[in-house]
Parts: C-alpha cells; structure tokens; sequence
C-alpha cells in the first residue's frame, strides 16, 4: 500500500484551499490506484458524488459506480445520479433498482429498528453480489469524512460506510474526503462543478423514506410519501428556502382518519410536514413557517396526493421529539 497523504483543511488547523486539494488529491489517487480499477457505491449523497467526481478526473473510465436504488429514495433521485454522472461526467454507472427486493423483504415489518437493520443488511448483500462482478477491481472508494473518523473514535457510532466488504473481498480503501469537513467537501463539489442542489442537499437518512412511511411500508403509502415530498420540496424551492432551512421532508404515518368528499366519507391518511432548524441535527426547533406556504402545501398535498385527506405541520422540538418520526 502507498503511503497516506493527509491532505485536508481545517482538520489539520488550516483553511481548506479547495484548488489545491483538488490537484494533490487526484494525483494522490493516481499514486495510489496506478492503473487499477475502483469500485464506489454512489449513493447520491453528497459525500459519495464528491468521490465520484474526484476519482473520475482523476482516473476516468477505470472507476465502476454502482447506484443501488432501493426503492426507498426521493423522487427524481435515480435519475439525477444516472443524468450527473453518467451523461455529463461520462461514469461507468452500473444501475440496480432492486425495489422489489426491498419492498418484499420488508413487507409487513413494523418495528423501526427492525426496519432499518433490514435495509441495512440487505443493502451491504446486494452491494457483495454486485462487487463480486468486478473480479478485476482491486480497490473500492468511500465518501467518508473526518466527522465519521472523529466520532468513531469518540465510539459514538460505529463507522457506518459499508462495513466488512473491503476485508471480504481484499479491496484496498480509497477515501479522498477522509479529512475534510462537511462544508469542505461541499466547496470541492461545487469547485468540481456538480450541481448545486446536490452539493447543498439536506441530510438524508440511509433507510431512506422507509422510515418516514411509519409502521408496516406499503407501496401506496410510500407513493403518499414520496409524492408529498416532492411537493413540499418543490414549494421550498420556490418560497427561497432551499439550503436555508437544516432539513425538511413528510411523514405519512400508519392511520386512517374520516374525510369527506362530494358529500362522501372517506377513510384516508394524513400527511405530515416535518421543517426543523439545527446546527448539528442533536436539537433542533421548529422554523415559524410562512402561513400562505403552508396553505399552499395543503392545497397541493390534499388535491394531488393519492390517498391523502389532512395535512399537519409538527412544531415538536428536539428534545422532547427526534426528527424523523421513527
Ligand atoms: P433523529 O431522528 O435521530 O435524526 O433526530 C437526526 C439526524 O439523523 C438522520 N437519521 C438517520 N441517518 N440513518 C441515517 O443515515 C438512520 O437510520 C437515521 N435516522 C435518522 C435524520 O434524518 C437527522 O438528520
């Protein structure tokens, strides 16, 4: 193994200067690499599309992404990763919708945690059988950030980027963000000209929206769910909250609630909106929304979205409430 370059910003006391970083890091990865090949999980997110965008500068065509979708991911989010990387950026994109896959095994699994160690595990299978495709690779990539390496060191959480596969398959770690800040990695997205909305995207949680579809997933109330969000991420834009607000998203939860339409009952589901502001996603409080705009949301989420009939807007803080529902 090469030796490491520890090349970063205000990890080591100094102010990231993003052009330079940019130029040791690609020429430390092709140090590194050689005339090997890569294998990286994108999963979208900004830590991993930095990755992409560096490696695929620096090493082109000799990187294979492969972008799992497991059904539980926001609207339009495959198709911006497969319009980014492999139509502008020329990537090697291998594409998985394994939705069903997913859907199926969680079928009727209502427990929370239970849900998430199901997305989890199936995740890092599904990752194994495709890596074990690429028998020539011998290196593969992750996003991780010094936040991840400081934390685990603290043992607040486990280190959670996919863990075990580089000891199973003998892969080699390339991890050119490892010491860069959050916002350090957002300035190099941003100088490596992917888009804004991707570099500046609000946290996302792993499972996805299968924890914001409360209890047992069905695929109605994850389309309530998906569609909802879409929505209410649509009139952020448009009311100039984007990347001013810490993290925003709905919640379809598991009941029923009476309606009437035409003079008709109805049974349906309410949809709620989550906005919190936070500096570090361990508190946060609700922001005073604008009134119109949450009319407008309940105007467009009651009439467009499948099986919905009230809408809620959550003002819980954090503590006593955690931001997602489960
Ligand atoms: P909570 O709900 O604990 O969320 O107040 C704090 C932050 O973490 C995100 N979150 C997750 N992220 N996997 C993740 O990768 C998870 O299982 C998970 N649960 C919560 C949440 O969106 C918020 O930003």
């Amino acid at each position: 193994m090469s030796e490491e370059k520890k090349i970063g910003g205000r990890a080591f006391g100094r102010e990231l200067n993003v052009q330079e970083f940019i130029d040791e890091q690609v020429a430390a990865i092709r140090e590194q690499v050689g005339d090997g090949k890569v294998l990286l999980a994108l999963s979208g997110g900004v830590d991993s599309s930095v990755v992409a965008a560096l490696l695929i500068k620096a090493i082109g065509e000799r990187l294979y992404c492969v972008h799992v979708n497991h059904g539980l991911l926001r609207k339009g989010e495959p198709e911006q990763v497969i319009e980014v990387f492999q139509k502008n950026l020329g990537a090697n994109l291998t594409y998985v919708d394994a939705t069903d896959r997913f859907l199926d095994k969680l079928a009727g699994v209502a427990a929370p945690e239970t849900k998430r160690k199901i997305i989890g595990e199936e995740f890092i299978r599904l990752f194994e059988e495709e890596a074990a495709k690429f028998t020539d690779v011998k290196f593969l990539a992750q996003g991780t950030i010094w936040p991840d390496i400081l934390e685990s060191e603290k043992g607040v959480k486990a280190h959670h980027n996919v863990g075990g596969l580089p000891e199973k398959f003998g892969f080699e770690l390339v991890e050119p963000v490892k010491y860069l800040f959050k916002d350090e990695v957002r300035a190099v997205g941003e100088a490596l000209g992917l888009p804004k909305d991707m570099v500046w995207r609000q946290p996302f949680p792993g499972p996805g929206l299968g924890v914001r579809c409360t209890g047992a997933i069905t695929r109605d109330r994850l389309e309530a769910v998906r569609e909802s969000d879409a929505i209410l991420r649509e009139e952020f834009a448009k009311a100039g909250l984007e990347g001013k607000i810490w993290q925003y998203f709905t919640v379809v939860p598991d009941i029923r609630t009476t309606g009437v339409v035409d003079g008709q009952r109805t049974e349906l589901w309410p949809v709620i909106i989550r906005a919190i502001d936070s500096v570090d996603a361990m508190s946060a409080v609700a922001p005073r929304l604008d009134w119109d705009l949450l009319d407008t949301l309940t105007r467009r989420i009651t009439t467009e979205v499948k099986g919905v009939s009230r809408v809620l807007y959550d003002l819980s803080p954090k503590p006593s409430a955690t931001i997602e529902w489960e």
